[in-house]
């Protein structure tokens, strides 16, 4: 059983640890985002922020991946929002599907045997017109993602066994795989690995599933070099992959595209005698849309300006 919120985390620098914590767009922490921690008291409330002392020391098992929460539990997030996690395999058939599509051909990355899949040894051929660079670039996104399991896959979601690197079937692990085919110097490497966690996006309402997914992603990254270079990554480096993570991994309400529990004063708005008449009530606050990050640009948009001029 893979250790995702355990020892390994808390050994991380405070920079890195605030970096995992933080929302981009309102500069605070992630909040809860969620009634499930609210007997253990008035800091756990959805709508407080999430802070190292909540989940540290004799805190430090509060926040559980889906698949170690006893059955009470899981039926009750299932209830209150809809937390049900898509097993690896279907993960996996469904990015199939949009890698069939971005290549024009099926398998790949790995063929299907009945609820699992055998990934392919031989290095993956681009055409022309499609290089490599292309695919570490091309933009994805698991809207509420949850724990991320169409992103990255370290832990099978049925059974919570950890998935060997060469196994793994998410979005960005496929990114991975073809910077590893791709690169020789470590440089190199670090560079397109970069551009990978770049244009990899995920959202999500719950605060504990996001740093569940944030982690996730982290960890995925010193798991690849470990893999690839026989050492852990420096310090500056985790820094690095950190922020974006701490960009492309953000907390929204998926339906207002607004952080959630965020209030500002409502830009320009005059209000009338006709206001204070209505029955309904008025407020002057708004909650913050959500920003998100052009890193090809250098540049934030707010997510809902992005939907609306599609
Ligand atoms: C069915 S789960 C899917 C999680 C993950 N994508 C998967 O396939 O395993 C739905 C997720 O949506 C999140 N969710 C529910 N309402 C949401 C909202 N308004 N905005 C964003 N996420 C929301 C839940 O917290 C939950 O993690």
């Amino acid at each position: 059983m893979i250790d995702i919120m355990g020892q390994e985390i808390l050994e991380m620098s405070e920079k890195i640890i605030n970096t995992l914590l933080k929302d981009q767009t309102t500069g605070n922490n992630i909040c809860w985002g969620t009634e499930h921690y609210i007997e253990l008291g008035q800091d756990y409330y959805p709508q407080e922020p999430i802070t190292k002392g909540l989940i540290v020391g004799n805190r430090q098992n509060v926040i559980r991946p889906r698949i170690v929460k006893d059955n009470e539990e899981k039926a009750k997030r299932t209830k209150d929002k809809a937390e049900v996690f898509t097993p690896s395999w279907i993960c996996n058939e469904q990015n199939n599907l949009v890698d069939e599509a971005w290549f024009g051909k099926k398998d790949v990355f790995n063929t299907v045997i009945d609820r699992t899949w055998r990934a392919t040894t031989e290095r993956i051929v681009f055409s022309e017109d499609k290089d490599w660079r292309k695919y570490v670039d091309a933009r994805r996104l698991e809207i509420s993602c949850g724990e991320a399991p169409y992103l990255v896959s370290r832990y099978d979601t049925v059974t919570g066994c950890e998935i060997p690197v060469e196994e793994r079937i998410g979005l960005l692990d496929r990114k991975l795989r073809i910077v590893n085919e791709n690169t020789v110097s470590e440089e190199d490497w670090f560079k397109w690995v970069k551009r990978a966690y770049e244009s990899t996006y995920g959202f999500e309402y719950q605060g504990d599933s996001l740093l569940i997914a944030r982690c996730n992603l982290l960890f995925t990254f010193i798991e690849y070099m470990e893999q690839r270079f026989g050492h852990k990554p420096t310090e500056a480096q985790l820094q690095a992959i950190t922020k974006i993570i701490s960009w492309n991994i953000w907390q929204m309400d998926g339906i207002t595209m607004t952080v959630p529990y965020s209030e500002r004063p409502k830009a320009n708005v005059q209000f009338t005698i006709f206001d204070f008449m209505d029955n309904e009530e008025t407020s002057d606050k708004e909650q913050v849309p959500c920003l998100v990050k052009d890193w090809r640009a250098n540049k934030k948009l707010e997510f809902r300006s992005m939907v609306e001029g599609e």
